[in-house]
């Protein structure tokens, strides 16, 4: 299998290395579009670093390479571009999320794909792990009840990430809604089957991290500080940020992420409750948990995730070879990569309006 990869960065290589590889052992990097190649090809095993062929775009990329499957992994705001780029080419195609940081972007890509988006692997994990697949299968059972209300959390303990490294450019995460909350709107909107259609969000900046090179010498033991994370009213990624979501058959939820916890504040998951039974699950834990409303009773299980991102980055490779090998759709198809980033495009609208937002539906003209 010739796998080709534009953006082959840390997150891109590990997919590769530890999961592409294997779930298909004879997958092989064939090519490479990279702005930093030299780096690209050290994330190889030093056996591997001759094989992919370094090009400059990305007709070269699918001339010169041939490839089965293309993984984009290149930072957020290239991700659109690149992926209506190879489009025309309609191969299977690996896109890291969000797919999208603007509307504009999101149409175009949307447009570019049409009716093939099911070639796309969106990498959202998080809707492959075993957690969300035993709450679907418990959702499934007429006993819990139709899901009437959902409420999410997601205490980021590695969350200085968004504010030391490159994630800290508000200009190329476009917020911490498309940059997180974008794999927490989709596995919600996958168990509840129904997109996000209305959005009231609202942001926390510049409270707990702060421009370093702003506040030289006024140091709060408190308080974070990290050198050009931007300001308020620059642009800058928040501190924490919350939504009320309505979904399309009319129930809604909440959502919130804080990303200045640290240590066993760890969690992330959702709880849901059907008429009859409230299911909450914790990739913290690997745990989820069904309590009855008709009696006091609750089951646990434990599922211990075999992979990253709870499991589901495994399944996410497996997703790609079986599209590649024709046995399976896309387990994480455009539509519900955009109809994330349309959902995150709303909060962030809102956030920084005050009012209720719109979401754009999928196929809307
Ligand atoms: N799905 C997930 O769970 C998950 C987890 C981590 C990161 N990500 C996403 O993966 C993306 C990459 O993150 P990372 O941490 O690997 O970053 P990174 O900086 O390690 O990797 C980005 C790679 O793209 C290359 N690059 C940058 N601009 C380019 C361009 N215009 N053309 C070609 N190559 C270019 C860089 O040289 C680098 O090799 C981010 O968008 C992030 O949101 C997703």
């Amino acid at each position: 299998m010739r796998i080709a990869a534009i953006g082959f960065g840390n997150r891109i290589s590990g997919v590769y290395k530890s999961c592409i590889r294997k779930v298909c052992p004879e997958a092989r990097l064939v090519g490479l579009l990279d702005s930093d190649p030299a780096a690209a090809r050290a994330r190889l095993p030093v056996d591997e670093r001759d094989g992919p062929i370094a090009c400059d775009d990305v007709a070269e990329l699918i001339s010169r390479t041939r490839p089965d499957a293309v993984l984009v992994g290149t930072r957020c705001d290239a991700h659109a571009r690149y992926a209506i780029a190879l489009a025309p080419y309609r191969l299977p195609v690996f896109l890291e999320k969000p797919v999208a940081t603007s509307m504009d972007d999101a149409i175009a890509l949307e447009r570019a794909w049409g009716s093939d988006g099911s070639k796309v692997v969106v990498s959202f994990p998080l809707r492959l792990t075993p957690l969300v697949r035993q709450a679907q299968a418990w959702l499934a059972e007429p006993a819990t009840g139709r899901i009437a209300h959902v409420n999410a959390v997601n205490y980021v303990t590695y969350g200085g990430n968004y504010f030391d490294m490159w994630y800290r450019d508000n200009s190329v995460t476009g917020g911490l809604f498309l940059q997180k909350a974008t794999h927490d709107f989709d596995y919600l909107a996958h168990l509840v089957g129904h997109p996000i259609v209305r959005v009231a969000a609202m942001a926390l900046h510049g409270y707990v991290h702060q421009d370093l090179s702003l506040r030289q010498g006024e140091g709060d033991p408190d308080v974070s500080y990290h050198a050009s994370i931007g300001t308020p009213e620059t642009g800058m990624n928040e501190d924490c940020s919350s939504a009320l979501i309505e979904f399309a058959n009319g129930i809604h939820g909440t959502y919130s992420q804080v990303f200045f916890p640290r240590h066993a504040t760890a969690a992330r998951g959702a709880t849901l409750s059907g008429k009859r039974s409230t299911i909450s699950f914790d990739w913290a834990t690997d745990r989820i948990r069904r309590a009855w409303h008709d009696r006091p009773e609750a089951e646990e299980r434990m599922l211990r995730a075999v992979s990253g991102h709870g499991g589901g980055d495994e399944a996410l490779a497996q997703g790609l070879v079986d599209l590649v090998r024709g046995v399976k759709s896309s387990p994480a198809p455009l539509q519900a990569g955009l109809e994330s980033v349309y959902a995150c495009l709303a909060a962030r609208e809102s956030s920084r309006t005050g009012t209720i937002a719109t979401v754009r539906r999928w196929g809307q003209a």
